[in-house]
């Protein structure tokens, strides 16, 4: 079965949601997701949207904050734009229904994290990600427009590749005409052709044993980008979370947000000690890669599984209040974060790498499109700074919106697209391999590509990944399409590049620490 559609959109985050309300008005869209509509990253998103908003704020130092975060590789004058623009777009997020906390006076209740020298984070109590996917997701529901298609999962672009001609990564004409959607009810695989397509499949979390990120983050887009020979980048640059609940074997790890320690939360070895201020004069609120590191030092050092979070000296009140969310999740676990540390570990959170586009969000292949997570723009560099991630998804659905639509009326349906091959293939029978081979990617990567790599580690990470890719393309060749096998695959594809890009790095920068490289190169601007 084949649909056609002007903007084809896959996945119904912030990023992908926010692109499709911008060009609606302007033709038919298709907006996917493998899940509801409703699940995605964007839902779990704490602490909120940075924007500079009020004096003694201004654009120079949160350009300033950023570029430090990120390590000196962010590109400068994305990260003018997107600090630049952040405030508009938050307004269309705003016009669209989405409440952001107020303090008395009526001026907006910033927060403040890791890595910001101002309080500028705009949010929703410790929801905010739950706020704005809601209010999207009814936006979007309403349209006339927009047709959701809900459990489909994109397989693979569709490129000159599916018309037969041969398809290399050094091609510049490579053109997507759209997406294999696979049914998961009904088990079809549709062609859906598009004029432009649009990739917000998020991020890549469950590479990892522990991750914040839900069961969605399986690094799908990239993948499909990385087969179909676009440029991704950056993906060495994984970024942790310092401060997870520590829940052994729980997916995905609830979040303490970065908030708290923006509130005035402390960190504290499993013996009540302080520790940040002997790594970093900013203490509990340097920016994330060297929060995480340091913990992850203190539980090696100590042989702990956490360190705890302190919020006992806060003002109960305000703190139940500010964090409601929190408060109830750790009562289920009877700690009373007014009165009880919270015990926190790292976990795998966000990928500052993905697909490369340039600033209005177009990646290497023409007619396609990547925003949000899945997206490399330039403005984090080696390392992402708190709360910059939903407002680079707004500033980049706004571009690539614009772009779009320019370019729409120039651009048709491609012909002679062949519908899914589903010939000589059986029912994966052995769903124990898959399950098994999930497990043994979360322990390679968790063991050999975490927050501390080397070079021997990365190297065995390599070889033992390409078993498991061999195994897994052999399998995936003589099955029919299940979803769990496409993510495997899709995994392991993201995890070549993981350690590919750290195996190029010979130098410790941002996210990317390295034993044999322990210092930073010398291209270094901070
Ligand atoms: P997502 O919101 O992840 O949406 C991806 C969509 O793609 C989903 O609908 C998914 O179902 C769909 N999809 C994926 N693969 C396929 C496929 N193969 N076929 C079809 N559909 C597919 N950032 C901040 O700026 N501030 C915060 O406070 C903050 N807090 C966070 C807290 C948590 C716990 C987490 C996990 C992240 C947080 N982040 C935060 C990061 C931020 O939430 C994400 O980077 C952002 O929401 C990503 O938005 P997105 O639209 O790119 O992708
Ligand atoms: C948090 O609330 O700590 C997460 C913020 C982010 O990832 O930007």
């Amino acid at each position: 079965m084949q649909r056609k559609y002007d903007f084809l959109v896959i996945g119904t985050g912030i990023a992908g949601m926010s692109y499709a309300l911008k060009v609606a008005h302007q033709g038919s869209v298709a907006i996917i997701s493998k899940d509801g509509i409703e699940e995605s990253n964007t839902r779990y998103a704490q602490g909120g949207i940075a924007s500079v908003m009020y004096p003694p704020d201004d654009y120079d130092q949160h350009v300033r904050d950023t570029l430090i975060a990120g390590d000196g590789l962010c590109n400068r004058e994305v990260v003018e734009m997107v600090v630049g623009e952040a405030p508009s777009q938050i307004q269309t997020l705003m016009d669209w229904g989405v409440d952001f906390d107020r303090k008395e006076d009526g001026t907006y209740d910033l927060g403040r994290e890791g890595g910001h020298t101002h309080y500028r984070v705009l949010h929703h109590k410790d929801n905010t990600g739950e706020e704005i996917q809601n209010k999207l997701v009814r936006k979007v529901r309403k349209h006339p427009n927009i047709d959701i298609l809900e459990r489909h999962f994109a397989v693979d672009l569709i490129t000159q590749h599916h018309l037969g001609r041969e398809v290399q990564k050094s091609h510049k004409d490579i053109e997507c005409y759209g997406v294999y959607g696979f049914n998961l009810d009904t088990s079809e695989v549709i062609t859906l052709l598009s004029k432009v397509t649009v990739v917000a499949t998020g991020g890549i979390g469950n590479l990892y044993e522990t991750t914040t990120n839900p069961e969605i983050a399986t690094g799908d887009g990239i993948a499909m980008v990385y087969r179909a020979k676009g440029v991704i980048e950056n993906m060495e640059f994984v970024q942790f979370h310092p401060t997870a609940l520590y829940e052994p074997g729980v997916r995905p790890a609830f979040l303490m947000t970065e908030a708290l320690r923006g509130y005035g939360a402390l960190l504290r070895t499993t013996d009540g000690r302080e520790f940040m201020e002997n790594y970093d004069e900013r203490g509990c609120l340097a920016p994330r890669d060297i929060v995480a590191r340091a913990i992850d030092n203190e539980m090696k050092k100590r042989g702990d599984d956490f360190v705890y979070l302190d919020c006992t000296h806060l003002e109960a009140d305000g703190l139940r209040q500010h964090f409601p969310n929190i408060y109830r999740k750790c009562l289920t676990l009877n700690i009373d974060i007014t009165k009880d540390y919270i015990p926190v570990s790292p976990a795998a959170h966000y990928s500052c790498g993905g697909i490369q586009v340039d600033r209005d969000g177009c990646s290497s292949i023409h007619r396609l499109y990547a925003i949000g997570e899945a997206s490399c723009t330039g403005l984090h560099g080696a390392n992402r700074l708190a709360s910059n991630s939903l407002m680079e998804a707004v500033v980049y659905a706004d571009r690539a919106a614009r772009h779009s639509l320019s370019r729409i009326p120039h651009l048709g349906f491609k012909e002679g697209i062949p519908d899914w091959d589903y010939s000589g293939t059986t029912y994966p029978e052995e769903m124990v391999m898959i399950t098994q081979n999930f497990k043994e990617v979360h322990q390679i990567m968790s063991n050999y590509v975490g927050i501390v790599r080397s070079d021997l580690r990365l190297e065995r990470a390599r070889k033992r990944l390409e078993i498991i890719y061999e195994e897994t393309e052999e399998l995936y060749e003589r099955s029919t399409l299940s979803q769990k096998l496409c993510e495997l695959r899709n995994l392991i594809n993201v995890g070549d590049l993981v350690i590919q890009m750290a195996q190029a790095m010979h130098e410790s920068r941002g996210l990317h620490y390295t034993l044999d490289y322990p210092n930073k190169g010398k291209t270094s601007e901070f």
